[in-house]
């Protein structure tokens, strides 16, 4: 059979994403994933470490648009949240991604997850658009964004 390889597009996701839900099922997508980021992107794959092990992580990139980076991933342990861990690892990643040239970093962020936009906010992040089913259906996201002026904290 022959086939026709090419780059991803919109159309595809929901076949993208079911069978990447199948790999999911036997455990391996998020190891995967945490593998090949630091890989790919080790100079913004960057950690928060209380002295004890990581505590938060995030994981930042430069998209194919040298000017615009992403913050494709920030999570904080639930026992050590809400002390300026999440802060200290986005301030690291924008600090870093300015440095290799980025000028805006985009991210999104599920409307009700209030935590999270209450930081971004506060970080300069703005809302650039709605993505109606971004992540399948039900699964809105708002994309935000942040200019690489103001400076940061
Ligand atoms: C969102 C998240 C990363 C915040 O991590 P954190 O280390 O607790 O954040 P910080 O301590 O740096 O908080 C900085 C500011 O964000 C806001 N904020 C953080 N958590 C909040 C909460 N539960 N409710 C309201 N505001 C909150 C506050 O303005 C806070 O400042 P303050 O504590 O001085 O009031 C964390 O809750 C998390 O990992 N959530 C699950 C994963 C997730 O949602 N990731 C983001 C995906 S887009």
């Amino acid at each position: 059979m022959g086939w026709t390889v090419r780059p991803f597009c919109e159309t595809d996701f929901p076949a993208v994403w079911a069978l990447e839900r199948v790999r999911d099922a036997e455990g391996y997508t998020s190891a995967v994933t945490v593998r090949q980021a630091a890989a790919l992107w080790p100079a913004t794959f960057l950690v928060a470490d209380g002295n004890d092990g990581a505590a938060g992580f995030t994981i930042g990139a430069v998209s194919s648009d040298p000017l615009v980076g992403w913050v494709l991933r920030l999570k904080v342990h639930e026992d050590r949240r809400r002390k300026g861990c999440a802060t200290a690892l986005l301030v690291a990643v924008l600090e870093r991604l300015r440095d290799v040239g980025v000028r805006a970093v985009r991210l999104t962020v599920a409307p009700g997850n209030g935590p999270a936009r209450a930081l971004y906010a506060g970080l300069g992040f703005r809302e650039e658009a709605v993505l109606p089913a971004y992540f399948g259906q039900g699964e809105d996201r708002l994309l935000l964004c942040r200019p690489s002026d103001p400076p940061l904290l």
